[in-house]
């Protein structure tokens, strides 16, 4: 049995045309049903249904052999536990700093409100900047405008959500799309089948990006 990983929303849609040119269609719509475990018309294949940032668990620890997951969520994830053997380039966005339009530097340290924890450490730590990180789990537009942070780091795709709460994206920490992980006992032990799944994929990524 192979087994793939697979986060509901942006990457499930854009990964399952992959997945088709490969051979592989889920034998019922993730997206209406309610099973995480999902079968498909190759009997020794099935998707598991994970939230996003879960998916490299999943792969290093063998629960799935392959995976799809932000290049975000991996730099935050981190380590060497998993190959990363093929950028699907599916989920374009940016990973960047931002803050309200006009705002003075603070007096004090700066504050960074984030749910990309590590991420923000390495980039500040980089820099040689001393700041206080505040984790967040989620609509982090709102920490600058009420006082809770003065920056925040998040995925930007078209700024419209920045501009909606009166941000601007300033520094790029990095160009993301999403990544094809595989585990690497799994990368061993079924060679033959992960390559030959790889190669159909990147295929069909090329054919995508082709003219
Ligand atoms: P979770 O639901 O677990 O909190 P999430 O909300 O980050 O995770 P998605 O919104 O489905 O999950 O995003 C999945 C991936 O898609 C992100 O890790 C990122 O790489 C990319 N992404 C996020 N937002 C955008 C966007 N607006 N445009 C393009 N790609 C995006
Ligand atoms: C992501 C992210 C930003 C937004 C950026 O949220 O957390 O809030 O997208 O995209 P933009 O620059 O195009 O506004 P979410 O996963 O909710 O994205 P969605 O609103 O596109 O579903």
């Amino acid at each position: 049995m192979l087994t793939i990983a697979l986060s509901k929303g942006r990457i499930l849609d854009d990964t399952l045309p992959l997945l088709a040119d490969a051979g592989i269609v889920p034998t019922e719509d993730p997206d209406k049903s309610r099973k995480l475990i999902i079968p498909t018309t190759q009997d020794d294949v099935r998707l598991l249904i994970v939230r996003a940032t879960d998916v490299p668990t999943y792969v290093e620890h063998g629960a799935a052999d392959l995976g799809v997951a932000g290049k975000d969520v991996l730099m935050e994830y981190g380590g060497q536990g998993l190959y990363e053997p093929l950028d699907l380039k599916i989920a374009q966005c940016k990973l960047m700093t931002a803050g309200a339009i006009g705002a003075p530097a603070p007096k004090g340290r700066l504050r960074i409100a984030t749910k990309f924890v590590n991420v923000a450490k390495r980039y500040y730590a980089e820099q040689g900047r001393q700041v206080d990180i505040i984790k967040l789990y989620g609509s982090m537009e709102l920490a600058p405008l009420v006082g809770l942070a003065d920056k925040i780091i998040d995925v930007v795709d078209t700024g419209n959500t920045l501009r909606a709460n009166g941000l601007e994206p300033q520094d790029l920490i990095a160009n993301i799309s999403s990544r094809l992980v595989v585990n690497k006992a799994s990368m061993k032990m079924q060679h033959g089948r992960i390559q030959a799944l790889i190669d159909s994929l990147r295929r069909a990524v090329e054919s995508r990006h082709r003219g």
